[in-house]
């Protein structure tokens, strides 16, 4: 993924989760995870689904009888990725399982459905994101015949809300709680309403259901999920309810449970939801808002129906209503035709913005989207790398300039866990979604806990515990 090492990842391709919890079952599954937060969530979810009909979860690969990769199509690099991981597994079947079952799930298996299994001989199992139900069937099938099955029918109602996700790699603190799955924007670059078909809502109640049980089980935080979430909408009783009243739904669920959401299209952030930021203290004072461009007519190429001055008007009025809000966003460089000039435009947006964080990619052509078909993917691969590392420059030099400010102020941090490189520091993150490094003192998982910053690099703040 091209990304700044050092800047927080929110969907890290380069590091794949394993199930980690090894329950006992007669047949052992090994879940191997990549691409975003959705995944990952979806994962939990094919988890459940498994440990209902009998199936075990290993985190040791050379222990399963099922080995099933969650995928990721959104860049060309992405797939390359898992294609990697396919061949060492492949590798192991042949030498050391020759009765292992091999599955592709997730973006690529929808994207490359039958093709996936003449491209990779050897794997058994074809699933799609809205086909994970139909797992156990699937398994059953390729057990009792031999033969490689697929499913990858896309669904118009699916949600798995019924669903309890089984948290197997959480820390216990915080969780993902799908909302929504798919999306009806049509971007033109990105595959996503290919792999992940039509918007649907979950149902409220089930959401609430589940962030109540997590605020039992001792969880002090949820991201809520979709892949455009601010078009929730659920009817109930005749009346529908939107993202901003589900936000608020949610942050009354617990006074100590903090509220973060991914990933909101700049098109439908409302003065509501904004107002939910001001007014709920728990929704945390954070927005991921990818802009994806800085230019207007790059802006139309790519079909995001806002205009620079209307995402900056955005900007604007999010830090009106709700003083002092974080902001992230996504961005790409070296989509079709874009000039010098256009270019220049995203670096003068990101000095315009000044985000806290941004998540920075490559142009990747994807096979059937709009701009695949319209357009020509002809910035070459040079201009496009030094476009995007000019990109990623900028944004470190914004961070660290946004992370000095922050030295001598306050924060309330919620306590996630010892921090990466010393067991006897904590590290947590902001309201404002900053990670933070702090004495371990008498503090534990899911405190919340004052701190105060003596000092940060463009990634992280260090700050001493304030007593009283
Ligand atoms: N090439 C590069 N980046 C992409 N994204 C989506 N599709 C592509 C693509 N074809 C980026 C967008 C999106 C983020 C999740 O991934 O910035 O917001
Ligand atoms: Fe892709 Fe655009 Fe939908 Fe995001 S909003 S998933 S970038 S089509």
């Amino acid at each position: 993924m091209s990304l700044i090492s050092d800047i927080p990842v929110l969907d890290d391709l380069d590091a794949p989760r394993a199930s980690t919890v090894r329950a006992t079952g007669e047949i052992q599954v090994y879940l191997e995870t990549y691409g975003c937060q959705m995944n990952v969530s979806d994962s939990e979810i094919v988890a459940s689904i498994l440990k209902e009909n009998g199936y075990g979860l290993t985190g040791r690969l050379e222990d399963a009888d099922v080995i099933l990769i969650n995928t990721c199509a959104i860049r060309e690099n992405a797939e390359q990725k898992v294609r990697r991981r396919l061949a060492e597994v492949r590798a192991h079947k042949r030498h050391n399982r020759p009765d292992l079952k091999i599955g592709v799930l997730g973006c690529m298996a929808e994207r490359l459905r039958e093709n996936l299994l003449e491209q990779e001989k050897l794997v058994d199992l074809v699933v799609g994101p809205d086909a994970y139900r139909d797992l156990p069937r699937l398994l059953g099938e390729t057990a009792d015949t031999g033969q490689a099955v697929v499913n990858v029918q896309l669904s118009r109602e699916e949600t798995y809300d019924d669903i309890t996700p089984i948290r197997y790699d959480s820390n216990g603190i915080s969780a993902f709680v799908s909302i929504m799955r798919g999306c009806d924007n049509m971007c033109s670059f990105c595959v996503v309403p290919f792999t992940r078909g039509r918007e649907r809502s979950r149902s409220i109640t089930s959401i609430l259901d589940e962030c109540t049980s997590l605020v039992d089980e001792g969880y002090r935080e949820v991201t809520v999920l979709g892949q455009n979430v601010n078009s929730y909408r659920f009817r109930q009783n005749g009346t529908a309810v939107d993202f901003p009243e589900l936000i608020h739904r949610i942050s009354l669920v617990s006074d100590d449970l903090r509220v973060r959401y991914s990933t909101s299209h700049p098109k439908d952030c409302s003065d509501d939801l904004l107002n939910v930021h001001r007014e709920r203290a728990n929704v945390c004072n954070y927005i991921h808002l990818p802009v994806q461009h800085g230019n207007t007519d790059m802006l139309k190429r790519m079909r995001r129906t806002y205009s620079r001055d209307e995402y900056l008007g955005l900007v604007e009025r999010a830090r009106k209503i709700v003083p002092g809000i974080a902001l992230s966003t996504d961005i790409i460089a070296g989509f079709c035709a874009e000039t010098e000039e256009e270019h220049q435009d995203t670096l003068s947006l990101m000095r315009e913005v000044r985000y806290d964080q941004a998540y920075m990619f490559m142009y990747s052509e994807r096979p059937d989207t709009y701009a695949a078909r319209k357009f020509k993917d002809d910035v070459p691969e040079v201009v496009k790398k030094r476009r995007l590392s000019e990109i990623i420059a900028l944004q470190s030099q914004i961070s660290l300039q946004n992370n000095k400010k922050e030295i001598g102020r306050e924060h309330t941090v919620l306590v996630e866990g010892p921090s990466r490189r010393s067991n006897d520091q904590l590290s947590g993150r902001t309201d404002t979604n900053k990670m933070v490094v702090f004495d371990r003192r008498a503090l534990k998982k899911g405190d919340y806990v004052r701190v105060r910053v003596h000092d940060c690099t463009s990634a992280t703040l260090r700050a001493e515990v304030v007593d009283g």
